[in-house]
């Protein structure tokens, strides 16, 4: 049998408990190095037409993990009713991993534009929104430089719930795999209603939870198209990582790269100014 499995399980099961740090040997670095190595992003991804139909990519949820056909007569219905379905969603909670309270998607139904986070954290929670702590304010300064508001886009999380730590207060955690695909029902069928144009995915968790890439860096990642079930995707830097580098102008000027690739992409007008914006400085 291979080395890799049992390692993995056990270094998930760690993560699950919150640990974030851990000593590995050299075999056990070795293990997951190679590992690594099998799974490369393919170096030619790139996307040219929206209209493109083959090469979808993304991780099908196990086949214990029901899918979801969203009830309803319009937009706003259907994901109503997701939004019901998501409060009690089994896969999600059996976890025993996630936090109690959902926190669902929101925006525009009919976006053109959708982006995709990776859970909500400590202010999320707390007012059951998406992006609305520090996080989510430096995502309206990008959408306001885009000359986008908040409720003209659809802002989503590849996971519904916030990961739960021990003796946690306002301290977050990323996903696990395993969080993130109970949930990928969800973000599948608000796809289906929104239909957006594109999808930007924020940071390197929710690229990997879409598209099914494992550890890669979002410098790998960004820069060329990728697929969502046939809706093109780009992959940027979460926003969090900009407050951490937030002297980094160079950092900027790639996430703003991203969102201008997007606006050209969906053909919308893109001034002197935009273009210039985090350039040269
Ligand atoms: N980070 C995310 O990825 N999602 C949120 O909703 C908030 C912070």
């Amino acid at each position: 049998m291979s080395r890799t499995a049992p390692l993995i399980k056990y270094l998930t099961q760690l993560e699950r408990e919150g640990v974030r740090h851990v000593r590995l040997d050299e075999n056990a670095k070795e293990v997951l190095r190679k590992r690594l190595r099998k799974r490369k992003v393919p170096a030619s991804n790139s996307l040219p037409p929206a209209s493109q139909k083959s090469g979808s990519r993304h991780t099908a949820p196990p086949a214990s993990i029901p899918s979801l056909e969203a009830q309803g007569s319009n937009p706003e219905e259907q994901i109503a009713f997701l939004k019901a379905q998501a409060e009690h969603w089994e896969p999600a909670r059996s976890l025993g991993s996630l936090r109690e309270k959902m926190v669902f998607s929101t925006g525009n139904p009919a976006a053109d534009i959708m982006l995709v986070g990776e859970a909500p954290g400590y202010e999320e929670e707390r007012r059951q929104e998406p992006f609305v702590g520090r996080a989510g304010q430096k995502l309206d300064q990008i959408l306001s430089a885009m000359g986008l508001a908040r409720g003209e886009v659809y802002i989503s999380n590849i996971c519904k719930f916030r990961p739960a730590l021990k003796n946690q207060t306002t301290n977050n955690r990323k996903p696990t795999p395993e969080e993130m695909k109970a949930c990928l029902p969800f973000v599948q069928a608000e796809i289906g209603i929104v239909q957006p144009k594109c999808i930007v995915a924020l940071g390197g968790t929710a690229a990997e939870g879409l598209l099914d890439y494992e550890n890669q860096p979002v410098g790998r990642m960004r820069g060329s198209w990728h697929k969502f079930e046939n809706i093109p995707v780009r992959v940027t830097y979460h926003p969090s990582y900009l407050l951490h580098n937030d002297s980094a102008v160079s950092e900027k000027r790639k996430v703003w790269e991203d969102m201008l690739s997007v606006l050209e992409f969906l053909g919308m007008p893109i001034s002197e100014k935009q273009r210039g914006f985090f350039s040269g400085k």
